[in-house]
């Protein structure tokens, strides 16, 4: 009896936080996701890479319902994802998600930007949402910015920002789409560097970059998407020294050696 509530307490800490199953999509006639089955479990750090169009955007933004599906499944904790409302919402808390274009609201401060959610979403106290944003902020190593406006901000700056939002929201897991790219390469370090410390916090993670040091470093897991499918699944380092497909091979060759 003792060791069945067990079996079944580790299950309910440690078991897959992210599951999609059999996930179809369409635009028009093009078929952007074909039978996705991909599963992350707490904690789990995953890497998604493939060529550009072969549907990893659309992939995360399936996952916190930016982007609906045709046909098959996705759960967040064993819940199937809610069709709209508040409960929508709440699962855009719980699912935070880093673009690669910086999107706070230009038009509040950096403070304001990471207050704002907590408060309207998760209907926290103010004094206390500020106190968590300026611990966040402070994280993420831009306290000292917590007054001026996000065009006062350089990239870098700004999506630790956007990161410190996300992270006020207590979420279960974390989406970043090519958090890096839009940057200029002296600042692709910072967020990256706050980034792998998430990771290591135990964050579970689904990151969609080209930052082939931060896949090796921190990854648990690459997923090669090409197509719209998953071509390969593998630890970095099987991944990196040892793609199976051509069309891993194919974009190794590219991206490794320009
Ligand atoms: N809203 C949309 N309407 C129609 N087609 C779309 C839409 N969004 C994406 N697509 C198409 O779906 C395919 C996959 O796009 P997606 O943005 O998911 O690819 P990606 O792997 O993220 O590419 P990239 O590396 O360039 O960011 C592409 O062919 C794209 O043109
Ligand atoms: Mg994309």
């Amino acid at each position: 009896m003792t060791e069945v509530s067990v079996a079944k307490d580790d299950v309910a800490a440690t078991g897959d936080l992210v599951a999609l199953r059999n996930v179809n999509k369409h635009f028009g006639a093009l078929h952007v996701l074909q039978d996705i089955d991909l599963t992350i479990a707490r904690g789990e750090v995953v890497v998604v890479i493939g060529p550009s169009g072969s549907g990893k955007s659309t992939l995360c933004r399936t996952i916190n319902r930016l982007e609906t599906i045709d046909s098959g499944t996705i759960t967040i904790d064993g819940k199937p994802l809610p069709q709209e409302g508040r409960e929508l919402a709440r699962l855009r808390a719980d699912v935070g998600m880093v673009f690669q274009s910086f999107n706070l609201f230009a038009h509040k401060t950096v403070l304001d930007n990471v207050i704002l959610g907590q408060v309207k979403v998760r209907k926290a106290d103010k004094q206390k949402a500020e106190e968590k944003a300026r611990a966040l902020l402070d994280r993420v190593g831009v306290g000292a910015q917590a007054d001026k406006y996000p065009a006062q901000l350089s990239g870098g700056q700004q999506q630790r920002v956007a990161i410190a939002r996300a992270l006020a929201m207590d979420p279960k897991v974390m989406l970043f789409d090519e958090p890096t790219s839009a940057l200029d390469p002296e600042m692709i370090n910072e967020v990256l560097e706050v980034m792998q410390q998430l990771a290591r916090d135990g964050m579970t993670m689904i990151v969609v970059t080209h930052e082939m040091g931060f896949a090796r470093s921190a990854a648990n897991r690459v997923v090669f998407m090409a197509d719209g499918r998953i071509v390969e699944e593998a630890t970095p380092d099987q991944f990196f020294s040892n793609p199976r497909s051509d069309r891993a091979k194919d974009f190794l060759s590219k991206i490794l050696h320009h």
